[in-house]
């Protein structure tokens, strides 16, 4: 049987009882991570066994540290006492209200000095004043001693006294089996094993008949979680580069937004079912916004009521200004576009945004009350569906998505309409990832454009659902997300 030299010193320094890890690493020198890593190896060597054992000790709190290095109130103020004693208004001048505060009981219950009343003040008078169990249990904690023979009752005053506190730890408990205590009785040697090489090493040539330490990377190793950025985060870094070299440029804008931006212009009608408090968030301070460009409320407003020279009927109501004004939460991007539009009103253009919204879901599996759209438009002066769909399985493609599927749908500002669906690997289900068409003329007549533009809106979190497999928003954000979940996300996202 092959031991390292790690295992090989663990072996020899256990004894028959068997013994904590960090018992190990001081009787070894090897740190305690070097001695769990070899006791685990013996372990698989049926040569040791390793278990977990919860052990407590006394440490300082912040107070305590304080303390540990300043003195406890009652020993400063007793140090700096006059032998004839001093009134306690002038105590006041030299120390805060706090220490004083601590320190008064202490004196009195450790002896430590006398109060006698005079004109109306205190004279506090010093004692002889011997060193005091808690203040070395203080100063043992403090230094890291041991601490089997800490006094109890001064102990008992430390913790009620927020001075100490007690910490629980979790240590490896490493035995020997019998086969590995027969061994060791056998004796083991251990010999010099080259664990690293090193430029001297090769220059003098000294490495030369030496053993070689081998690793095992199977070995089980501590875990560790490095700070990295969330899962969503990373996604939208790369979802946005992405989009940037497929020459997209972004779109900023504002979260809380009129009703005419996210829902009038788009050539929703007021009375649609989605514009509804059961559906989107409105404001209750302010309720309206300020302002809106004059021209485009004009052509909106008769393009809903008869659809303007667009050769459409329109919805054929009253036009309400007041419910275009409405602040709300915006429940779609697609009031960024419809901003952008106004100003980059001749092709080609290409934009788009990564950008929470909101909507008054129903929370479930696959709803939140906020995600995150992908939004993006295209304009040119000929574009077609194949466009669309090219776009989708270009942009896919570069996440990693190669199979998607396309279904006819209804939007009242696009004509026509597609939902996109991806494949969900777990269940391989096509799950809903976004929707998606050509603007209609009935949305773009306002603005005076007369070419093409091709638009989407896809969720952040589906796309994710997609690429790591998991089946529930809630794991992802929201107060219920799953920390083993995002401690498990390998960062591959970050180019
Ligand atoms: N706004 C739509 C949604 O939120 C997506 C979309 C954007 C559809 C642009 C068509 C054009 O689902």
């Amino acid at each position: 049987m092959e031991l390292s030299t790690n295992e090989k010193l663990v072996l020899k320094a256990i004894g028959e009882s068997g013994m904590m890890a960090r018992d190990v690493s001081k009787a070894t020198g090897l740190k305690v991570e070097a001695v769990t890593h070899a006791a685990y190896l013996l372990a698989e060597k049926g040569l040791a066994s390793v278990k977990d054992e919860v052990r407590s000790e006394y440490v300082l709190t912040e107070e305590g540290r304080r303390y540990a290095e300043q003195g406890l109130p009652e020993r400063v103020i007793h140090d700096a006492l006059p032998h004839s004693g001093e009134p306690l208004s002038r105590l006041k001048e030299r120390f805060t209200q706090s220490t004083i505060g601590i320190a008064m009981g202490w004196l009195r219950q450790k002896g430590w000095a006398r109060f006698e009343r005079r004109d109306g003040d205190t004279l506090i008078v010093p004692l002889p004043a011997p060193m005091s169990p808690d203040e070395e249990a203080l100063s043992i904690i403090g230094k890291g001693g041991p601490q089997e023979g800490l006094q109890e009752k001064a102990m008992k005053d430390l913790l009620r006294r927020n001075i100490v506190e007690i910490k629980e730890e979790r240590e490896k408990f490493i035995a020997l089996t019998p086969e590995g205590l027969e061994l060791k009785k056998k004796g083991v040697a251990v010999e010099e094993e080259v664990g690293q090489l090193t430029p001297e090493m090769l220059a003098s040539g000294s490495w030369q008949g030496k053993p070689f330490k081998r690793y095992d990377v199977s070995a089980p190793v501590i875990m560790e979680y490095g700070g990295k950025k969330h899962v969503l985060r990373m996604a939208m870094d790369s979802v946005k580069r992405t989009l940037i070299e497929m020459g997209f440029k972004e779109m900023e804008g504002p979260m809380v937004d009129a009703e005419f931006y996210v829902n009038d212009i788009l050539f929703m009608p007021q009375d649609h079912p989605a514009r509804t408090q059961w559906d989107q968030f409105n404001l209750k301070r302010p309720k309206y916004i300020k302002q809106l460009p004059r021209d485009l409320v004009n052509k909106v407003k008769e393009v809903h009521e008869n659809g303007g020279d667009t050769g459409s009927l329109g919805w054929n109501y009253r036009w309400d200004e007041n419910i275009a004004k409405r602040l709300v939460l915006r429940g779609h991007t697609t009031s960024l576009t419809a901003r952008y539009l106004a100003i980059y009103r001749k092709p080609p253009q290409k934009f788009f945004s990564v950008a929470p919204v909101f909507r008054n879901d129903a929370i479930d599996m696959t709803h939140l009350l906020e995600f995150y759209q992908i939004e993006g438009w295209v304009m040119d002066e000929q574009l077609s569906m194949r466009d669309l769909m090219g776009t989708f399985k270009e942009f896919y493609s570069r996440l990693g998505i190669e199979e998607l599927r396309f279904k006819p749908t209804y939007n009242p500002y696009t004509e026509p309409s597609l939902e996109i669906y991806g494949k969900h690997p777990r269940s391989g289900r096509m799950i809903e990832v976004g929707n998606s068409g050509m603007f209609r003329k009935e949305m773009l007549a306002p603005y005076g454009i007369e070419c093409d533009v091709i638009a989407w809106g896809l969720a952040l979190e589906r796309l994710l659902m997609i690429l790591y497999g998991y089946e529930d928003i809630r794991d992802l954000h929201g107060p219920l997300c799953d920390i083993n979940f995002l401690r498990s996300v390998p960062v591959i996202w970050q180019r």
